[in-house]
């Protein structure tokens, strides 16, 4: 049975050995069964942060995978590559990956579907960028997204969705707690029943106690304050309180 509640931290192209003491400080503080503990560090990670966090609650996750499952495809990963290194999870469709190399909703299904093969749990992402928010579009973008990415099958043990409105990433900007209210709400009615919905952009130790209050928001996906385990535990703590 999967805990209600996930906080995930993705740290993109930020990470060396050395900081795998981050993990083990993130590690050290257990916020009980209800609320899940994932990091997401780059693929050279993986397999040191799994070992060292074994016998841990916390969960370690890729960032991408290759929608084929081996074969002539230089400096990409696949899903049973990220199972071998100790990954439970992985990130798919984040919109830096849709922005840096193309990746259409298409695609993403396709890699959701080798995720899935593997055991994984797929982390699929969707938001709006801030002229489709202006534009009135944010819940179509969104909800075709959605239906565009999630390939029939999906379960609340298969998949987690996260909200990340492009222009909320790494900006310290968020959208307000109705607007977030209203894509939730929307993603809720339209995603297969019980997977859990997370809220990613700028969540910060300052702003998590208000964003986890928001019905429909079940975690967060966190960027930046993720590579500071007194950040990120204090996130974690909120989510495990709300
Ligand atoms: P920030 O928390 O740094 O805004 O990043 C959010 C994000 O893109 C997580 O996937």
């Amino acid at each position: 049975m999967t805990a209600s509640k996930l906080a995930a931290g993705n740290w993109k192209m930020n990470g060396r050995m050395v900081h795998l003491e981050e993990a083990m400080a993130i590690a050290a503080v257990n916020p009980g069964p209800q609320t899940e503990v994932l990091i997401c560090p780059p693929a050279t990670l993986i397999a040191p942060m799994a070992q060292a966090l074994t016998g841990t609650h916390v969960r370690v996750g890729g960032q991408d995978c290759h929608a084929r499952p081996k074969g002539a495809h230089t400096g990409d990963i696949a899903a049973a590559m990220l199972v071998d290194a100790g990954a439970s999870h992985v990130i798919l469709g984040h919109s830096e990956r849709r922005a840096d190399h193309g990746e259409t909703s298409a695609d993403v299904a396709a890699k959701i579907r080798a995720a899935w093969d593997q055991g994984l749990t797929a982390i699929l992402c969707v938001g709006e960028t801030e002229a489709q928010r202006d534009a009135g579009e944010t819940l179509h973008i969104v909800g075709a997204q959605l239906a565009q990415s999630l390939p029939d099958g999906a379960t609340a043990d298969n998949t987690v969705i996260a909200y990340e409105p492009v222009w909320a990433i790494g900006t310290g900007r968020t959208p307000t707690t109705t607007q977030i209210a209203e894509v939730h709400a929307h993603l809720h009615q339209a995603a297969p029943q019980g997977v859990r919905l997370l809220y990613g952009g700028s969540v910060n130790p300052t702003n998590a106690v208000q964003i986890f209050a928001i019905p429909d928001v079940n975690g967060a996906l966190v960027g930046g304050a993720s590579l500071k385990a007194a950040d990120f535990t204090q996130i974690i703590a909120a989510l495990a309180d709300a």
